[in-house]
């Protein structure tokens, strides 16, 4: 047997459907986001970032950085050990009380990114409730998916936001049978909202817990930055609230937020908690500081949404189809992979817009997109020369024949 020629084979699958992804090297420049350099043969040249989670810039927020390089001189650089041996620094305790204050819940337990916070949490609880059903959102994310797979629980899938259908499914088990319901307050690639209101409504009639995943919503919505809970004030309608501090909070890290008898259980069990290497004290100094300035300032907020309310009428203006949500993210859609990586190629190469094409399996086949994530560092200019940038993209990319690839 090659081994060699069966992984070539499956790369070549890839390469003729247009799936296969390049990663641009770029190097983010501290103080100028959303400038970075784009480093192409050894070469470095200067491009314009639109496709960050780093929603408001909070990575290159001077008192974010300060706290971080105090923390190193202070404390060093590891974390010394696992949560359980010797990584429980005082600076992960500030953090989780932080949070869970965001949040308004009792207790919070972080962990070493927002996809290990949802597999190992979800995992968890799924294992400790016997004959338990989880009802999950046919959108939600690979993190979701996978706890749920690893728990083995038996699962039911609903359509995206339909409250029809997920209460015929929960009528179906009597009860006193266990159910969790898993869902997300903004699915980041449409930038649509999940319906908390109507779902914890269902989840209070069939005595459900419910889990809301707020990885794109933590530090963007709500008057404190905690999230779509918040600013709904639903934020006690949900049991267990999951977020990251790796996007709007500019650093990185995941956690849960949830009763102490919860978030109690899953510290004690979960093996993506207790089997790993805490996160460093000054990278959870550098979150802690991040989150604590959100909560008080809602200057990036503001300007984020006013550029990306700017960045929807040029658009418009130019009949580029985007899918309209309320959310911060633009989805401009393209529906064929070969051409999103044509355009997303012309916009770097010509004109130093820097957008990732967004194609299957994170998104649906014949769905593929450039993702824009306009941040609040951009400026009116930066908008109207991305907007004719793309009009030409698209104009180019327009005359070529896709058809047979896609
Ligand atoms: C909905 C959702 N949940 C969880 C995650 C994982 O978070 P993290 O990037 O902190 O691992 C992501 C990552 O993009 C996400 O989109």
């Amino acid at each position: 047997m090659n081994y060699s020629n069966i992984f070539k084979s499956s790369i070549n699958k890839l390469k003729n459907e247009g799936q296969y992804r390049n990663f641009n090297e770029i190097e983010r420049k501290a103080g100028e986001h959303p400038n970075a350099s784009w480093v192409k043969d050894s070469k470095k040249k200067n491009v314009i970032v639109w496709c960050s989670n780093d929603y408001l810039g909070m990575s290159q927020n001077k008192i974010v950085i300060n706290s971080m390089i105090n923390s190193i001189k202070r404390m060093g650089i590891g974390s010394g050990g696992t949560r359980n041996i010797s990584g429980n620094s005082s600076s992960i305790v500030d953090l989780e009380n932080e949070l869970a204050n965001l949040h308004s819940k009792e207790k919070a337990v972080v962990f070493s990114s927002g996809y290990v916070a949802n597999e190992s949490t979800i995992s968890t609880l799924l294992n400790l409730l016997d004959n338990v059903v989880v009802f999950s959102d046919e959108k939600n994310h690979a993190s979701i998916i996978s706890g749920i797979k690893k728990s083995g629980a038996v699962k039911e899938i609903f359509k995206h936001n339909d409250l029809v259908h997920l209460e015929a499914l929960i009528k179906k088990y009597s009860e006193n049978k266990p159910k969790v319901i898993i869902f997300e307050s903004i699915y980041s690639m449409d930038g649509d909202f999940g319906d908390i209101s109507g779902i914890s409504k269902i989840a209070k009639k069939y005595n459900a817990l419910t889990y809301l995943d707020e990885v794109h919503a933590v530090g963007m919505y709500g008057k404190k930055g905690s999230g779509v809970s918040e600013e709904l004030g639903l934020q006690n309608s949900i049991d267990i609230i999951q977020g990251t501090l790796g996007k709007a909070f500019g650093t990185m890290g995941g956690y849960i937020t949830s009763s102490n008898i919860i978030c109690d259980a899953v510290r004690s069990y979960a093996s993506g908690y207790i089997f790993t290497t805490a996160l460093p004290p000054a990278l959870v100094s550098a979150a802690c500081t991040s989150v604590c300035y959100l909560k008080n300032s809602d200057i990036e907020r503001k300007l984020q949404q006013k550029n990306t309310m700017t960045l929807k009428t040029y658009l418009t203006k130019e009949n580029i189809n985007f899918i309209d949500n309320k959310s911060h993210i633009v989805p401009v859609m393209v529906n064929n992979p070969v051409k999103c990586k044509e355009i997303s190629n012309i916009l770097l190469n010509e004109f130093n817009h820097y957008i990732q094409p967004i194609n299957y399996p994170t998104v649906p086949i014949g769905t593929e997109r450039l993702r824009i994530t306009p941040g609040p560092l951009h400026t009116e200019k930066m908008i109207s020369d991305l907007t004719i940038a793309l009009k030409y993209a698209f104009n180019i990319a327009n005359k070529n024949n896709y058809s047979k690839i896609a």
